[in-house]
Order: structure tokens, then sequence, then C-alpha cells
């Protein structure tokens, strides 16, 4: 075996393989289990010892260079293949390439996402509001009197003596309905207003001093508990994947008169009781009422004429139970990894 000349006959093939398949046909042939160049390189054991130095060089050397010479005419093949591309006629400079990837929503954001598209289409508008917000927003238009002892439940961060953090999404409720009363609409009247609120609370794993509400409110002629509770079982069961039962018990707030605590049986043990809900079988969920006709009048809207519903949905807590989370901390905790456990599925 002459390792020059083979290493010329194999230059010579490697030029004029014509595309990528018969060159990599060659690459087998070359280099495969039995290849000529692997032969080549073997054959030195073949050899009386004192020939065996030079000529395993010589092997050597013509392997690298045959080696280099396939790697050469396959990035030929791959630029030209890349030229035919830029130059065919359908060819789009200005296409965007490959995105990085960009992360993904808050598991908060998902769920209310899916709650705002569930709400807007039962007719509900998408209301904000402010999260520094006016005493009298915050209580006093709530029916929250300065003396009364429902403002230390919802203790909170006072900026100064008339401004705070809001505690809840409530203060919405008759900023909504002045601002249409004020322009002369008049109900009937659907709202969703999620949003951030504050309280100064000690955090453990069921409390949080930054947290979301979605804030609900139906005010029209008529409006009854049945329609409340249609739509909080409504809205329960496209949550949580599931059909739902619910109980109310009595609660108090008093921004409504009958005042209610909604409860869902538990979907982890289905009502048969689990630590999830203290054995209870059900989970505290929904605070919600009838309207009070003094925020109704604080509103602009009469009382005698129109009737309404409000609820208070905690969010976290529903997507606690949607997704299993034991500890409320997580949210806010900026965990990577409990983060990415969420992408977004479209559904
Ligand atoms: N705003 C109340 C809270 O945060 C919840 C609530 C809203 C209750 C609407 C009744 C009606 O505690």
């Amino acid at each position: 075996m002459d390792p020059t000349a083979l290493r010329a006959e194999w230059l010579a093939a490697i030029e004029a393989a014509a595309d990528p398949a018969s060159l990599a046909e060659l690459d087998q042939r070359l280099f495969g289990s039995k290849g000529a160049v692997v032969e080549l390189v073997r054959s030195v054991t073949a050899l009386p010892k004192e020939q065996r130095p030079v000529f395993g060089k010589l092997a050597n050397t013509v392997k690298q260079e045959v080696e280099a010479a396939l790697a050469a005419r396959r990035e030929r093949f791959a630029a030209a293949a890349i030229e035919r591309e830029l130059a065919a006629p359908d060819f789009d400079p200005t296409e965007p390439g490959p995105q990085p990837r960009r992360g993904h929503l808050h598991p908060i954001t998902i769920v209310q996402n899916e709650l705002v598209d569930l709400f807007t289409s039962m007719g509900f508008a998408w209301e904000d509001g402010p999260e520094v917000e006016s005493e009298y927003f915050n209580f006093d238009a709530l029916n929250i009197p300065g003396d009364h002892p429902a403002r230390e439940s919802q203790d909170t961060f006072w900026l100064d003596s008339k401004h705070l953090l809001r505690t809840h999404t409530s203060p919405v409720q008759v900023r909504t309905m002045q601002r249409l009363t004020r322009h002369g609409f008049h109900p009937p009247l659907r709202v969703i207003v999620p949003g951030r609120c504050f309280r100064s609370e000690t955090v453990d794993k069921s409390h949080e001093h930054t947290f979301y509400q979605m804030e609900g409110l139906v005010v029209d002629k008529d409006v009854s508990v049945a329609n409340l509770i249609h739509t909080m079982k409504t809205c329960l069961r496209v949550i949580l994947e599931r059909d739902v039962q619910v109980r109310l018990r009595p609660g108090f707030f008093p921004f409504v008169e009958r005042g209610f605590e909604l409860d869902v049986n538990c979907p982890f043990c289905s009502g048969n009781g689990c630590s999830v809900c203290k054995q209870s079988g059900w989970i505290e969920i929904l605070p919600c009422g009838m309207v009070h006709p003094n925020v109704l009048r604080q509103g602009g809207i009469d009382p005698e004429q129109y009737t309404g519903f409000a609820f208070g949905m905690g969010l976290q807590r529903v997507v606690m139970l949607r997704y299993g989370i034991d500890d409320i901390r997580q949210f806010m905790g900026g965990d990577l990894r409990f983060l990415a456990q969420f992408p977004e599925v479209p559904r």
C-alpha cells in the first residue's frame, strides 16, 4: 500500500463527490468499520519493525488530511445550501428567526386570565382601580365608618391619615358605580376587578401581606341569591375543572346585607375529609353577599329599584386548589424551580 498514491486518489474522490449523500457514502467507505483509511493505518502492524515508524507517521498524516478534506467539502455543501435558500424567489429576509425562550406566565396570571375570559364571556366588563386608595373608597363608602371594628380585621399600610394600600378590591365597586351613574348610565351592571391588595399580615403558609383578589359586582332589577349561587358555581366548575358542590354560611361584611361565606366541597378528598380541608370536607373560598343599600346609594343607584350581589375571590386560594400548592409564600418567593412548573397550556 502506497499512502501517497492513496491520498491523491481519496482527495480526488472527495473533490468529485456531487452531493452530500455521496459524500456521506464516501465517508463510510473510508472511515467505516472496514474503511480504507482505517485499513491503511492498521496495515502498519504487518510491516517489519524497522519500517513501522516512518510508515505509521505517513499513514497518520494521510488520515488527518483526508478527514480535513471531508469536513471542508461538507462545509462547502452546507454553505451552498444556504446560498441557494437565500437566492430562492420566496426567501423573506424580514421574517423573524427563531425566538429565544422568554419564560412564561406566573400561575396567578394564568388563572386570572382564565377567569377574566370566563366572566367576559358571561357579559362582565373588566374594571381597574388604584392600589393606593383613599380611606373613603376603601372603608367609608363600603359602610365601614371610622370607628367600625371591621377596620381592624383589615389592618393595613397607611401612607398618610387619608391614604392607604387597598386592603381589598371592593373599593372599585363604588368607584365603578359612581363613574357610570355620573355619566347617566344605569344598571344592568356587571364587572369584575382583578387586582393586588395589601394587608399588614404576619406571613405564614396561608397568609401574605400582598395578595390578589378578584372582585365581582352585578347590579340589576331583581338580582337574587340564586343568581349569585349560579354564577359562583359556574365559575368554580370552570376553574377547578370539575363539578362542584357549594354551601353558603352566614358571613359578616359591612358592605353586604345577607353576607355569606361560600364553601366548595374539597377537590382533594371529594368531601370525605383530608388535611387540606381540615377533615371538614369543605373549603372556604368565596366571601360574597347581596350589595348593601348604603353601598348602592354611595354609588348613585337607587336601592328601591335595584339589587345586586358582590363577591371577593382570593386568587391565590384558587390557584392553590387548582394546582395543589400548599404554601402561599411560593407565589412571591421568586424561586424559579417553583415558577418553571407552570407552562401555560393552551386550553
Ligand atoms: N372585600 C372582602 C374581603 O376582602 C370580600 C368580599 C367581597 C365580601 C365582596 C363580600 C363581597 O374580605
